[in-house]
């Protein structure tokens, strides 16, 4: 091994350092400095010199690969591109394994694709295989967690390689254990490189922090193509991919999957799934007509608003932003004198989807209001709008889709933005409440408050 130098490197955000400190002074966290130990062989494998071409000298179209299943695919915008490095994350059981297992299985139809699992035993993913009905898959599967092995033992006809987890690798030219940032580091590097000189498509398995992020350094998310997460509630058995980062396809695209017992099913039409089984009428529930990605979903927004024994009243929201909550309450209080104060307030997105646009604003509020009056907003109506803080309903991006849907699914009313220029007559069964401010929302629904 080429000389070495003590270094230390903050395990959070990746800052070097000459000395341990207690406390990084880039990113502010504790105890997070860790030593490495560097070495300078990454760079003794250089060229002498490069060369140069024309940018017009690029394939036309890039040839994607699809795996036929819809969800997966979609995510990554319409098949996995050649050479590229996908990253996906999730919390541990939610499925990631299952998922690329079964994606492998399915690619191996036309392609050769190469397991290698650091975490599971063979026997433990052949008996997965069996339960996915993927036994007798042309999949090549291999337990390894040196990176140099795998990489010299896999040759150049290889079209997908799965790496099950980056944080189980190591690579020889580093010398921390296993999950620490410089081994994860280098060992991304060298399957990227991997990926780039033979054109193979990488999909490596990141765990994540308990805050949710991909654990190791931040810049692992830069270096490969694309970013995934792949998300769900526990107790609940629908499981969503989402695509945070793209260099070859959209990013925010989602896609559904139900766990089964035989695996993960795509879920062909995702917006009745999010949608409770509603009977009748009951307060407190509004349906949202959004966009997550390239397609409209409709989802359903629940508010409880009960009495409240707190000297500070309770907030509490699944699958929203907790300040957008806060928002929007301050702007019923001051714009439309409706007080929340003395109340606890909880609002859900049912399903186990995290919604992060504006545009849920006006369902939001609606059903805040709803639980608050005790009276229900019928079944056939849903809403969308973005609320601004004087209390006006601003328009928001792709109308015309978001209606499409909701009549689709039948609903008759849809309470929207004034200001949203879409064209109408192609909807005749359906009725359009416009509103310019929440003062407008609140006389056309009836649900203010005593
Ligand atoms: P796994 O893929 O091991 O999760 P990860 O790799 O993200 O840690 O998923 C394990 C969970 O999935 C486990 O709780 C059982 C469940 N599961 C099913 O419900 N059906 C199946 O067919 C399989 C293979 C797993
Ligand atoms: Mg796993």
């Amino acid at each position: 091994m080429a000389k070495s130098e003590k270094m230390f490197r903050c395990s959070e955000c990746g800052a070097k350092y000459h000395k341990w400190l207690g406390k990084c002074e880039d990113c502010g966290q504790w105890n997070c400095i860790i030593e490495e130990i560097q070495t300078d062989s990454f760079s003794a494998a250089g060229k002498s010199a490069m060369e140069f071409r024309a940018l017009s000298l690029f394939q036309e179209k890039i040839d994607r690969k699809l795996s036929d299943i819809g969800e997966f695919d979609r995510v990554l915008g319409g098949g996995a591109v050649p050479g590229s490095v996908i990253l996906i994350g999730g919390d541990p059981g939610i499925g990631k394994s299952t998922l690329l297992l079964q994606v492998s299985a399915a690619l191996s139809q036309d392609y050769s694709c190469v397991y290698i699992s650091g975490e599971e035993s063979a026997e433990q993913i052949c008996m997965r295989a069996e339960r996915l009905e993927a036994g007798n898959s042309g999949v090549k599967l291999a337990c390894e967690t040196d990176v140099g092995v795998i990489i010299r033992s896999l040759g150049n006809d290889v079209d997908f390689l799965v790496v099950d987890s980056i944080q189980t690798l190591r690579s020889s030219f580093v010398e921390s254990i296993p999950g620490t940032v410089s081994q994860v580091r280098a060992c991304a590097y060298e399957l990227i490189n991997f990926a780039k000189t033979t054109g193979s498509t990488v999909f490596l398995v990141g765990h994540v922090t308990k805050d949710g992020a991909i654990a190791g350094p931040k810049v692992l998310e830069h270096m490969v193509d694309t970013v995934l997460y792949f998300e769900g509630e526990r107790g609940n058995s629908y499981r969503i991919l989402r695509s945070v980062k793209n260099r070859y396809g959209p990013c925010d695209e989602l896609g559904i999957f139900e766990m089964q017992q035989r695996g993960l099913v795509s879920v062909q039409n995702p917006s009745v799934l999010f949608l409770t089984q509603r009977d009748e009428d009951v307060p407190g529930s509004v349906v949202f007509s959004g966009i997550e990605g390239s397609r409209p979903l409709l989802v359903e927004a629940q508010a409880l608003v009960s009495k409240s024994y707190f000297t500070s009243p309770r907030r509490t929201v699944v699958g929203w932003d907790l300040n957008r909550l806060f928002t929007i309450l301050a702007v019923l209080e001051s714009k439309c004198r409706i007080s929340f104060s003395d109340r606890d307030v909880y609002l859900n997105i049912a399903g186990g989807l995290k919604i992060s646009e504006p545009a849920c604003d006006l369902a939001a509020a609606l059903s805040l209001l709803s639980a608050r009056s005790g009276k229900a907003i019928s079944r056939e109506t849903c809403a969308f709008g973005e609320i601004g803080l004087t209390g006006e309903i601003r328009s928001v991006a792709r109308c015309q889709e978001r209606v499409k849907e909701a009549e689709k699914l039948g609903f008759r009313n849809i309470i929207l933005p004034h200001s949203n220029r879409f064209h109408r007559g192609a909807f005749p069964s359906v009725n359009f409440i416009e509103v310019k401010t929440l003062m407008e929302v609140l006389e056309a629904v009836g649900t203010g408050c005593p």
